[in-house]
């Protein structure tokens, strides 16, 4: 199986790291926590009361999430095209309201169980070689332990709080967006507590996990370690730099 978890809390790097992984090994990459998002989403657009256990496992089942690797033609740095139905997401579940109520969210049993299951088999379809894709690279907190254990490679990546603030406050502040970085960091600490808290599925590493600190590190340096272990515990070809990526336009998640 050729597929490679990464999971960790908010801001550590996993999916900038993961991105540049897949894209060197031509794997797909996907990050579940969009899916997470969508759903968060969803229920401001509705006005679905998150802590509503029953409401919100429904909208999970029900809600038509669409992920899409992007093509050549999206030029605004997205790493997929998330949508819901024919809506295109893809920013607007990375909204400050959205980040408030979603690990209430994912912290609710009936969408985990929902969400959990589309992603083991997206994972085991990409990472059986079933497509004409190499592999995949799963991004986000359990994926590791509950999604795909079986993977070959797992990745926890770790910085401490303050080091993730600023990375999340920087992206913002690029993306011309407004950002107070103690709350950021307040933000962060309760949602990383809610996250590892929980019940289902919370944030740790699985026992055979690699844990890779990334404070201090490159982006480059970090996604070279991870294409090491690759070589070691995976069936990938050495990189090739002239071959064509079969990855772009690829619907990952089929609404
Ligand atoms: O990685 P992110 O910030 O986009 O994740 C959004 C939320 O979803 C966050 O509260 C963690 C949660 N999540 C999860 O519980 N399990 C995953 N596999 C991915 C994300």
């Amino acid at each position: 199986m050729n597929a490679i978890t990464i999971d960790g809390p908010a801001a550590s790097g996993k999916s900038t790291v993961g991105y540049q992984a897949a894209q060197r090994l031509d794997f797909i990459f996907f990050d579940t926590g969009v899916m997470y998002r969508a759903v968060a989403w969803a229920l401001l657009d509705r006005g679905i009361d998150s802590t509503d256990v029953e409401a919100v496992g429904q909208v999970a089942a029900q809600l038509p999430i669409g992920v899409k690797a992007p093509g050549a033609d999206a030029q605004d740095g997205r790493q997929a095209t998330i949508q819901i139905g024919d809506l295109d997401v893809t920013w607007s579940i990375r909204s400050p309201s959205v980040d408030s109520i979603v690990s209430v969210v994912a912290a609710n049993r009936l969408v985990r169980r929902e969400l959990s299951r589309k992603q083991r088999n997206i994972g085991l379809e990409y990472g059986m070689g079933t497509t004409e894709t190499a592999g995949v690279v799963m991004v986000g907190r359990d994926i590791g332990t509950v999604v795909l254990p079986e993977a070959p490679l797992k990745i926890y990546l770790k910085a401490p709080l303050d080091e993730r603030a600023r990375r999340r406050y920087n992206e913002l502040v690029e993306r011309g967006s407004e950002a107070d970085f103690a709350r950021i960091q307040d933000d962060m600490r309760l949602r990383d507590q809610i996250d590892s808290e929980r019940t289902v599925a919370p944030l740790r590493p699985a026992m055979d996990a690699f844990q890779i600190q990334t404070e201090g590190a490159s982006v480059l340096e970090v996604v070279e370690q991870i294409l090491q272990l690759a070589a070691k515990h995976l069936n990938v070809a050495p990189p090739s730099p002239g071959k064509p990526d079969n990855t772009g336009g690829r619907n990952i998640l089929p609404d």
